[in-house]
């Protein structure tokens, strides 16, 4: 038997026989076909960079179905007779891009560009939705949805949603960002044509509709039994064989996202239940609703909601749907299946929302089991019972219709908080409450409860049967609440325990409030929704963009080079170079303890794995070179531990296999003997450090420089607040293509190395010193890079140089691709450190003195950690501290390496710094804006400060921009607003911070090669790399201008003939590496430089023409001169100031929901100087983007280890970057353009880090909104809030974070205060 599919209209057939069925979708499309538009980033269906839309054809009703799958959870055999539909299908490069390709491009949505392919397919699946729905078109509404689960890193996604929008017919042209078919103001649409379904590509070719035929389910390792029947048999003849056949049931292979080692358990049969007419229908009686056990969540959510019953009934059947919808994302929804939601629950303990919400509902489950037979459960029943066995098979789901027999009213809710408000995230605790209620009175009910830490879901029985026939007041409330407290509790190892218990009284004093509260007479009800919960307002935006056109095509809003591709999925990263002949696969064995001696490393059972060819240690490190993998001017680390581990997470091996898939197996195989017998402790904290001396030295010249006499400056304090501490954790860089590399060995002892790196410069000697080499044996070549954020600047190294050692070693070309887990645990993050101070301060708030002591961890080795120390400080003087001194230590601990993320070091100085501003504010009970206003900088204190690098006195333009961006965001007005809700709300608080900032970069040296071609096309070389950050575009523009100055005819369609290619460390020697936000200005430096040469040898062949000439004719003439129209050179910034100043400042506002300690960012007010920006669409892009990982940083990812430095937050589903929900509903940004200045490159400023430090403002309002709460709390406590008002709010100021701070008693709180009150009355 075959199995027949279409990929792109390309019809594939494969013998069944000859397929893994454990093979996804995904490892087939990237491995066995050149579609490489498909992206593997987590591979557990949490990020959408895999996204495929997936046809299937209905021949009885004669009716094709699209969807989205993840394509990494999807298994290859259950797409029999589907067809496939990618990013690289809708449109390309050689066909024409599709109109979604050019609409991402032409709003700037794609920056890395390795999000974008999934977008794009989550967009068109959408627009296609709409199409087929009853308006047939699509809503803005429906578009700020279509991409709701999938990640980017890069674009902070304003630009996507902006991009899906323009899509939509209800869309106000006027709403719409920054783009290149219409000018703001520009009322005419024409150039946004809408999604034309006539025009639309076929998703199911016309020959698989003929194909799809009968499956023959027999004798294969995947069957497709086509009725309940033949399934039991099959079951049978398993169940017969007992020990010898392993089975597993297949719906739609989404839980294989949660349950990751299931994945390497190979089975004997795969039993396709999917095929099962009986399993996938949906029948309604009078009763209620019966689903089959493998209709897809989505389509549970579209017959919900078309239930038409009773007013109640469908009441409740809605919000069951809605809350369905916070399941995962949508392209999990879609394929998942109810059934297998809920086996997940009872088998495995995962914490459904499903189940919660299903055994409230009183939902009931029909099984099958092969020695019992058909059995109809209570849901209850079915989660209690011990664990489903691998033959028994879920039937149905049936969902009663509630009818009251009482002439009560019907009242049904449900709850969840999560990280993400929209969904694609656990949530902390889930519940559903079913009420028949008359009046105030409950006359029954079913409360349930799940996903805090329990087996399965609960239904508090002792509390409904309390609750039944009494009429709701305080009184009952605090008893039943009372209650509670006993039943949710955590199983033991549960995260944040105490947070998710005290979320069950809010939900339930939510859901019974709404009995007792009439606003009109009850002041209590005063903030409270009475109605569901609101949905999160739609996103909205403006841009204020200085177009300056006088280094012309330089300053244009040019869209991105290569954008289009990146969208259609055809640029290629290093994973989509197609492997070599031979090629052998890698993956890193890691340690898990951070001192030990490594006394071996065997397999588990002692047996080789399957694939298996070489396990590479430093022992295979070859004569003449070290075990070394990093080498940077600032010294080298080694490659793999040598007797004794460092720290966890360390490189150990480098197993060798022949697919990735058995590398990264057998490297999960692998286990590594360790002794720590007469070993010192390991150093886990910087305490430690300190106590035992174990710190790095830091070089005197990156040492930052003290400012006055802090002793004189306390002396002249009237307050001061002494030995405060802070302490500020790590943060992941979480680009979407994790660390890769692919070496293959040359000729004559060479190697040519492929690596997604920022520094091929440095991965080119550390390769020739690992391998014993001479440099000039050794080519990196980097061409595009998936994100990198600093985390590829140096952990790039070791992936490459490991490929290297391998291919050396085994003669044969040698990749890797790391897993999103090994990327996470061995890669670090940014410094975690601990802050003590003490400051002093006059009673008006100037500060006068500030001492400062910081310890930061370095981990093991100190790489570039030797820039955080000035990095802090240079952030941390955008205040006038009067004096300002520090010690600080670099600590050198047995913890991971840590590595420079986006802004590093500076987010924390700045966060510092606001720190300390809140805690003056607070003891002299004086506005923080009034405290940040008294020591912004005046020019000469900013000269003081920051010596040369604060430039010309008009070059200051922050306190001129503090008070801009006031008037612009109505600041004054809206903090009077947020005072007035704060006083008539109760249960939601606002806060609202306006928050300076400074940062200072530096320019390094970068080299360039301009050449010209015979036809008179143009190729550039630099020595920055595409990171998504628009090196590339810019450089294109800059080279375009620098050549324009020829004047010839021609020059101004020179964009079109430009094309930057891809790093050469060969060809671009010198090359440094590319951070700190100035590599794009070097690099526009460097290819000025070329072109001024170019132009210089052109000038006369130009005069001598006599007269006009054309480009084409010039390059012409030039040849048959013999003219060098190539030229290169070396920028070095010897000439300017090595170090300007960035400003910025930002407003922002956020609510906090006090029950679930939820913060929403309402409204963001970004105004950032740009200098004279070399492409305001890329910067805008930059200050967005980085905005949005500081609001990462900041608000929501948590980046835990255990207490040997293990990261536990290891994947999509525990670490939580911003989505589309998390970020500011109100994002405004405003480019400054500051005016000329000589010494800069075209006078540009930097805007690719500096903006990530204004997300601090998400972080103060969030504090104020806190204290607010806090007040209140106080307030019911009856207990004295003012001592309190120093509380320091933790980053990053997580959902648990925020509540514990407003009270995780809260409910409790409020109710026996209404007591007292009441009982005084
Ligand atoms: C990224 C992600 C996020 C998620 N977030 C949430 C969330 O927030 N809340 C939530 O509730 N869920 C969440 N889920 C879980 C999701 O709903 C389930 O993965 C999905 O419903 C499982 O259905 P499936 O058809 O893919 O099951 P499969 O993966 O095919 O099967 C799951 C298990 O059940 C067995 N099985 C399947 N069907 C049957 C049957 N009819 N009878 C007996 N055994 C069967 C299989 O053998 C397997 O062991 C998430 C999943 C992912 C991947
Ligand atoms: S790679 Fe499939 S969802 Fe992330
Ligand atoms: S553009 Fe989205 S991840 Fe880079």
């Amino acid at each position: 038997m075959s199995l027949v599919f279409a990929i792109n209209g390309q019809r594939f057939e494969l013998e069944l026989s000859s397929v893994d069925p454990s093979t996804t979708l995904l490892e087939f499309l990237r491995y066995q076909t050149t579609c490489k538009s498909v992206k593997l980033s987590c591979g557990e269906g949490g990020c959408g960079a895999c996204v495929v839309l997936l046809s299937k054809y209905d021949p009885v009703l004669q009716k094709v179905e699209d969807f989205t799958v993840s394509s990494c959870l999807t298994l290859l055999c259950s797409v029999n007779h589907c067809s496939i539909t990618t990013s690289e299908g809708l449109g390309n490069s050689r066909d024409g891009f599709h109109p979604i390709h050019k609409r991402l491009s032409g709003f700037h949505a794609s920056q890395c560009g390795f999000c974008t392919p999934g977008m794009c397919v989550s967009l068109f699946s959408a627009l296609l939705d709409a199409d087929k729905s009853q308006s047939s078109e699509l809503t803005v509404v429906e578009a700020e949805k279509a991409v709701s689960g999938n990640l980017c890193r890069c674009t902070g996604y304003r630009p996507i949603v902006d991009a899906c929008k323009s899509f939509a017919s209800d869309v106000d042209i006027e709403d719409l960002g920054l783009n290149s078919f219409c000018r703001k103001g520009d009322k005419d649409s024409s150039s946004l044509t809408r999604f034309d379904s006539e025009k639309r590509i076929c998703t199911f070719p016309e020959f698989l509709k003929e194909e799809i035929k009968s499956v023959d389910s027999g004798m294969y390792r995947w069957c497709s039994p086509g009725s309940v029947e033949e399934l039991s048999s099959l079951l049978e003849a398993c169940r017969a064989n007992r020990d010898e056949v392993s089975i597993k049931l297949v719906a739609g292979n989404t839980s294989m996202g949660y349950y990751k080692d299931e994945r390497e358990q190979n089975y004997d049969k795969y039993i396709d239940i999917t095929r099962i007419p009986q399993l996938k229908e949906i029948k309604e009686n009078q009763n209620g609703v019966e689903i089959g056990s493998v209709v897809t969540i989505s389509k549970v959510i579209s017959a919900l909601k078309e239930i038409r019953v009773s007013l109640g009934v469908e009441k409740m059947f809605g919000k069951l749907a809605t809350h369905m919808e916070k399941i995962a994302a949508r392209f999990i929804r879609n394929f998942g299946s109810i059934g297998g939601n809920l086996v997940m629950a009872q088998r495995k303990q995962f914490p459904s929302d499903m189940a919660t919400i299903l055994l409230a509902a009183g939902a009931f489950v029909n099984i099958m089991s092969l020695p019992r037979g058909l059995e109809k459960l209570t849901l209850e029943k079915f989660l209690e019972r011990s664990p489903l066995e691998a033959h028994d098979l879920v039937l149905s789901i049936e969902i009663p219709f509630w009818h009251s027999e009482t002439n009560s009213e019907l009242l049904f809710e449900t709850y969840r908080a999560a990280p993400r408000p929209n969904g694609s995230a656990l949530a902390y605790l889930n519940a559903a409450f079913l009420a028949e209620v008359k009046d105030t009175m409950v006359v029954n009910c079913r409360l349930a409860f799940g996903a805090y830490g329990t087996k399965h879901a609960i239904r508090c029985k002792e509390i409904e049967e309390f609750l039944s026939g009494k009429v709701i007041t305080d009184k009952v409330l605090y008893e039943a609440i009372t209650l509670l407290g006993n039943v949710v509790v955590p199983d033991d190892g549960t995260s944040n325990p105490a947070y998710r218990s005290s979320l069950a009284p809010g939900f339930l004093f939510k859901f019974l409030h709404t009995l007792m509260a009439h606003p009109t007479t009850d002041k209590s009800s005063n903030g409270y929704h009475l109605d569901p919960p609101k949905p999160l307002p739609m996103l909205s935006s403006s841009q204020h963009i200085p177009i300056n056109n006088e280094y012309d095509p330089v300053g244009e809003p040019v869209t991105k080079a290569g954008a289009s591709l990146q969208a259609s999925g055809e640029a290629v990263y290093v994973d989509d170079i197609p492997s070599p002949t031979n090629c052998l696969y890698g993956a890193f064995i890691y340690s898990t303890k951070p001192f030990a001696r490594i006394k071996g490393i065997h397999f588990k059972e002692n047996s080789v794995p399957t694939g298996v060819v070489a396990v590479i240690s430093r022992k295979d490190v070859p004569k003449g070179g070290k075990n070394i993998g990093m080498k940077t001017g600032l010294g080298s680390d080694q490659l793999f531990a040598e007797d004794f581990t460092i720290t966890v997470g360390e490189c150990i091996a480098f197993v060798v296999a022949d697919t990735q898939r058995h590398a990264d197996a057998a490297a999960n195989l692998a286990v590594v003997e360790y002794e720590t017998e007469d070993l010192e402790s390991p150093i886990l904290s910087v305490e430690d450090a300190v106590k035992k001396s174990s710190l790095f030295d830091i070089i005197p010249f990156f040492y930052p420089q003290q400012v006055g006499d802090t002793s004189k400056g306390m002396a002249e304090a009237d307050h001061r607040i002494l030995s405060s501490e802070i302490r500020l954790g790590s943060q992941y860089f979480f680009y979407m293509e994790t660390q890769t590399a692919l070496a293959v060995p040359d000729e004559d002892n060479c190697i040519v190395v492929y690596s997604s790196t920022q520094s091929p410069h440095y991965v080119h000697s550390s390769v020739a010193a690992c391998l014993g080499i001479p440099e000039n044996n050794v080519r990196v070549i980097t061409r595009r890079v998936g994100g990198a954020f600093g985390g590829k600047a140096v952990k790039s190294m070791p992936v490459a140089t490991a490929c290297a050692l391998a291919a050396n070693t085994l003669q044969r070309p040698v990749r890797t691709y790391v897993n999103r887990k090994t990327d996470m645990i061995m890669t670090g993050g940014r410094h975690p450190m601990k802050i003590t101070y003490s400051v002093g301060f006059k009673s008006t708030g100037k500060i006068t003195a500030l001492e400062l002591e910081i310890l930061i961890d370095a981990g093991a080795s100190l790489g570039y950690s030797t820039f955080i120390p000035s990095n802090i400080i240079g952030a941390l003087k955008k205040y006038n501290w009067g004096a300002l001194s520090f010690d600080i230590k670099l600590c050198k601990t047995n913890l991971l390496s840590r590595a420079i993320m986006r802004s590093p070091g500076d987010v924390q100085g700045t966060y510092i710094a606001e720190a300390i501003i809140e805690n003056v504010a607070s003891s002299l009970s004086l506005e923080v804006d009034t405290i940040r206003k008294i020591n912004l900088h005046t020019y000469e204190s900013l000269a003081l400060f920051y010596k040369d690098g604060a430039g010309e006195p008009h070059e200051y333009t922050l306190s001129s921009m503090w008070d801009k961006v006031g008037v612009s965001s109505n600041f004054e007005e809206r903090v009077s607003v947020v005072r007035q809700f704060n006083e008539s709300n109760m249960w939601r608080k606002r806060g609202i911070s306006r928050v300076p900032i400074i940062y200072q970069v530096s320019l390094i040296s970068t080299p360039g090669r301009v050449s010209v071609l015979s036809d008179g096309t143009i190729v550039v070389e630099v020595g920055g790399i595409e990171l998504g950050q628009g090196l590339w575009t810019k450089v294109k523009q800059m080279t375009s201008y620098a050549l324009g100055m020829l004047q010839c005819d021609g020059t101004e369609e020179f964009l079109e003939k430009i094309r930057v290619v891809q790093s050469d460390s060969l060809s671009m020697v010198q090359g440094n590496f590319t951070g700190g936000s100035t590599t794009s200005e070097g690099s526009c430096a460097a290819v000025r430089l070329c072109c001024e040469t170019l132009v210089k040898r052109l000038r006369p062949l130009m005069e001598r023409s006599g007269g006009p000439i054309t480009w084409n004719k010039l390059i012409s003439q030039a040849y048959a001169e013999s003219v060098n129209l190539s030229a290169s050179d070396l920028y070095t910034p010897k000439d300017t100031p090595m170090r300007y100043l960035n400003y910025g400042t930002a407003v922002s506002e956020v609510e906090v929901d006090l029950v679930t300690g939820q913060t929403t960012v309402l409204q963001t007010d970004i105004l950032y100087d740009c200098g004279k920006s070399l492409n305001p669409a890329v910067d805008l892009g930059q200050i967005e983007g980085s905005f949005v990982q500081g609001l990462g940083f900041f608000m929501l990812e948590e980046y835990i280890t255990d207490p040997e430095g293990l990261v536990v937050t290891d994947s999509t589903w525990t670490y939580k970057i911003p989505t589309v929900d998390t970020i500011p509903r109100q994002f405004n940004v405003e480019i400054l353009n500051s005016g000329c200045h000589e010494r800069r490159v075209l006078s540009s400023k930097a805007s690719g880090e500096p903006p990530l430090l204004l997300a601090a403002s998400v972080h103060c309002a969030t504090r104020q909104a806190v204290k607010e709460a806090r007040k209140q709390l106080h307030m019911w406590k009856g207990e004295d809030g003012c001592s309190d008002s120093t509380f320091q709010l933790p980053v990053p100021a997580t959902m648990p974070v925020v509540k514990e701070l407003c009270g995780l008693d809260i409910i409790e709180s409020y109710l026996e205060w209404k007591l007292r009150s009441n009982s005084k009355l």
